[in-house]
């Protein structure tokens, strides 16, 4: 097989939840590099509309959907105007999500539940709706933005909600991966460190930013560009025989 052809997602319809910004809008742009179709679903419609827009210059077919994750009537309502657009889905990716830095013992109820939420049932509505689209065409991809904080602490940060969220969105790819074999549907999880996103702020001071680049074997932070081609690599034929599998980008963070 050449290689071309082996990442190649021609014809394939990707729906992209928090699509609008950050690893979702990188990977929705190199999914329509490689020829996919793409529908960007986010809370930010506008945001949504304008990445759609830009796909669409790139010569494949783009719609924006508005969705909250965290909502099984928005949820439901998003799918069913992604089948109408394109018939079918082939490739889900579940970037939507948040993460809110507060210690534990202060930690509100409902900041907890907007991180469980979004993250974890989020990962699991989408799914579950577009799973069943999947199981009827007897064929899908879902690729989950887990994080290396779903399998580690990450040192010095106060996100007990966002660790557990992730943790949970590891073990449901494992479940789903399981579960949905029989119908030709492979389910799996990208676990990056630090990227440079707008979900990091913090990132643009350098006193904050050292002591967390000391713990990083490769001493920098990632780009978004550098998680996008393992979201291709897992939705493509170059990982037909990968299900269940959680793959970190993490500049080694989590060696140590
Ligand atoms: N940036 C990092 O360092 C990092 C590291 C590991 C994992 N991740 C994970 O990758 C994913 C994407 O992160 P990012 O850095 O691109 O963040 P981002 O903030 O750039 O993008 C998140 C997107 O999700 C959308 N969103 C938020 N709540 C939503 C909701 N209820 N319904 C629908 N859309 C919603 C936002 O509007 C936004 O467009 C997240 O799940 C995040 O936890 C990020």
């Amino acid at each position: 097989m050449i290689i071309q052809s082996l990442f190649c997602l021609k014809g394939e319809k990707a729906l992209i939840t928090g699509g609008a910004s950050g690893i979702g809008l990188s990977t929705a742009k190199l999914f329509a590099s490689a020829g996919a179709d793409i529908v960007i679903a986010d809370k930010n419609l506008k945001g949504a509309i304008k990445a759609a827009d830009e796909i669409k210059k790139m010569g494949v077919k783009s719609y924006a959907v508005e969705l909250d994750v965290a909502d099984a009537v928005s949820v439901e309502a998003m799918v069913n105007k992604a089948v109408s657009e394109f018939d079918t889905i082939d490739i889900l990716v579940n970037s939507a999500g948040i993460n809110i830095r507060v210690p534990a013992e202060n930690l509100s109820e409902k900041d907890w539940d907007a991180v469980i939420d979004i993250n974890l049932k989020g990962t699991f509505l989408c799914s579950q709706y577009i799973g069943r689209v999947m199981i009827k065409q007897k064929k899908g991809n879902i690729i989950n933005l887990a994080s290396m904080s779903g399998m580690i602490v990450n040192k010095d940060r106060t996100i007990s909600a966002y660790t557990s969220s992730k943790g949970g969105v590891i073990m449901l790819t494992k479940s789903l991966a399981v579960e949905w074999a029989k119908h030709n549907i492979r389910v799996n999880a990208l676990a990056p460190g630090y990227i440079i996103t707008p979900i990091n702020p913090w990132m643009n001071d350098p006193v904050i930013c050292k002591p967390t680049l000391d713990l990083i074997p490769m001493q920098r932070f990632a780009e978004i560009s550098e998680i996008a081609p393992s979201a291709l690599f897992l939705a493509s034929k170059a990982s037909s025989y990968i299900t269940g599998s959680v793959l970190t980008i993490d500049g080694g963070y989590t060696v140590f």
